[in-house]
């Protein structure tokens, strides 16, 4: 399954938002309400790569707008992104988050000349944690009440690639 990774349009924000708004999406706590705040936050990825703030594309296969990734630079040492991801359910389980990834890393490294990126997500998100396992990223710890997930403050484990 070949997948490619492309900018985010305005025309993908219904898609996105169908696939968000899933309730199995436990661990994961970014949910725009309505289309019209999704495509605020698409048209908002133009100005945030400008800044060098973050960089985010939606996975395709087949033509098919499937999931979304991306990196998010950390503002005080620029040298470091964090990646984030999520794929639509019925993709699950197919190596999708894992091939994404490995596409982010190309342009984290190559591209964007980072040189250490991280992926987090809660200690109970087993399927991520699987996935920054697979692409060889070395648990770093647990941060203990990190952030807040459905308002609770939650346990998140760090991973992280260095170059
Ligand atoms: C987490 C997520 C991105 C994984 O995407 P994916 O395309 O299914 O990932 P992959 O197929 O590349 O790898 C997932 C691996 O975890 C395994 N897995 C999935 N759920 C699991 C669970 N609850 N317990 C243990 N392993 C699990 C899969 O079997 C697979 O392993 P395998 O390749 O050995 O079979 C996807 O489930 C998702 O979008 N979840 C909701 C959003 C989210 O949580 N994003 C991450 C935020 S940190």
């Amino acid at each position: 399954m070949k997948i490619e990774l492309r900018y985010p349009k305005v025309s993908d924000a219904k898609k996105f938002l169908d696939i968000l708004k899933n309730p199995n999406f436990k661990y994961f706590s970014f949910c725009p309400i309505s289309v019209e705040e999704e495509i605020k936050w698409i048209k908002n990825c133009v100005k945030n790569r400008k800044n060098n703030l973050e960089y985010n594309y939606a996975i395709i296969l087949g033509g098919k707008l499937i999931g979304g990734c991306g990196i998010k630079i950390d503002q005080h040492l620029k040298h470091i992104g964090e990646i984030g991801y999520f794929v639509a359910e019925e993709y699950w389980g197919k190596g999708i988050a894992t091939k994404a990834v490995k596409l982010l890393e190309k342009i984290a490294f190559k591209d964007l000349k980072l040189r250490r990126l991280t992926i987090l997500m809660s200690s109970k998100n087993k399927g991520s944690e699987k996935v920054a396992i697979k692409c060889g990223y070395k648990k770093e710890g647990t941060m203990r009440k990190y952030r807040k997930l459905n308002s609770k403050l939650t346990d998140y484990h760090l991973y992280a690639k260095v170059k």
